[in-house]
């Protein structure tokens, strides 16, 4: 079969840059260990959905090894290079960030940073099983109750939720959407919306993401820019989930030396890091081509007010950096420091 036909000529996702025919026959008859997954499922959300960047899924751990040939330059090339013998890399201390060389408060009216993060010995969600997510979901809800202090929170399920309060929560930003169609091709969206929920503090300043496109999204966000406060709670956070599974249920977070954190998608892995800014930035951004070039030079990507796939609105965007792996949690969080007091210089020059 020829990959070519996969894809229309519109097409400019990384898959088709790097699906060689050579390489798709390379992976003919290939299984991932875990659950069975293959260069056929993994790629069907790029025939789906030929305005995909990137166009490809893990359904487990051994899809990153199984299926190398098409993930790894994938990879490199989406995190702007990370070679096959690279190292992942870490520091989570938030005294190793400098501060904004702009006042950003005028401009800048949230903060939010989010890792992913999954448990080894379960599908990712692309491949897992009904039954592994629900158990999954025991496992994490009982873990999460176990914390204390800023971090205890609550579980609200998406089973039950009223159609009001879930609404509510995606429009004030604190909850995923549904029905993501790029989830949808790869299988993430099996049996919506059992298994999956959120939970989070009394001041939504914490939050936890189940189920989605990964297993745990964990978030810190508030409004304004407070850079160091929601880094120094997001660690927090991490490790004291990490601590809990352990506790609780014997069970540790998916990763390895080179791949860092898996994550179903190859853009998360590492870090699985995203630091964003709600930014207000109307004069800049009034061309947008011009506005996006900016950004990617500052090494950022720009989405829309209700994040990714959304537009804009009033001169808003949702700025993050682009890459995660690579580079340290405190290089990504400095590089949107940085890149955001550029981005408001220059809002003031116009
Ligand atoms: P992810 O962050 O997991 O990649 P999305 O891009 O879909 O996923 O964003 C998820 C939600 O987080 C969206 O509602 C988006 O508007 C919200 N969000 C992102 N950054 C910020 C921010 N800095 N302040 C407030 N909400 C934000
Ligand atoms: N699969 C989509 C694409 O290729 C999204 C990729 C990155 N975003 C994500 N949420 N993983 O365009």
């Amino acid at each position: 079969m020829s990959v070519d036909q996969y894809f229309t000529p519109e097409n400019q996702s990384l898959v088709k840059t790097y699906l060689t025919q050579e390489i798709y026959d390379s992976l003919k008859g290939v299984k991932t260990k875990d659950v069975g997954y293959d260069v056929d499922i993994a790629i069907q959300t790029c025939k789906d959905n030929q305005d995909s960047g990137v166009g490809i899924y893990a359904g487990d751990e051994d899809s990153y090894f199984a299926l190398a040939p098409i993930f790894d330059p994938i990879i490199d090339a989406y995190h702007g290079g990370y070679s096959k013998d690279a190292k992942h890399k870490s520091d989570m201390d938030p005294s190793h960030l400098k501060g904004s060389e702009e006042k950003v408060d005028d401009f800048v009216i949230s903060t939010r940073i989010r890792v992913g993060r999954n448990i080894r010995g379960y599908g990712l969600s692309p491949g897992i099983s009904r039954e592994q997510r629900s158990e999954l979901e025991k496992l994490l809800t009982n873990a999460l109750t176990k914390l204390t202090g800023d971090l205890s929170g609550k579980y609200f399920p998406l089973l039950g939720m009223s159609e009001t309060d879930r609404i509510k929560l995606v429009e004030d930003h604190f909850l995923f959407k549904k029905g993501d169609r790029f989830l949808e091709s790869c299988g993430a969206n099996r049996d919506w919306p059992e298994g999956r929920g959120i939970f989070h503090n009394d001041k939504k300043t914490f939050l936890v993401w189940i189920n989605e496109e990964d297993q745990l999204r964990i978030i810190s966000m508030q409004s304004g820019g407070d850079f160091v406060e929601i880094f120094d709670r997001l660690g927090r956070g991490i490790k004291a989930i990490e601590a809990s599974i352990k506790a609780t249920a014997d069970k540790v977070y998916m990763f390895n030396d080179h791949h860092g954190f898996i994550h179903s998608c190859p853009t998360n892995l590492g870090t699985g890091m995203r630091a964003s800014v709600h930014i207000k930035l109307p004069k800049l951004s009034a061309d947008k081509d011009k506005f996006y070039k900016t950004c990617a030079d500052l090494k950022l990507q720009p989405r829309g007010v209700h994040g990714e796939h959304s537009e804009s609105k009033g001169g808003i965007y949702d700025v993050s950096n682009k890459h995660r792996i690579g580079y340290t949690e405190v290089e990504l969080v400095q590089t949107l420091i940085d890149g955001v007091s550029k981005l408001i210089a220059l809002e003031k020059a116009l």
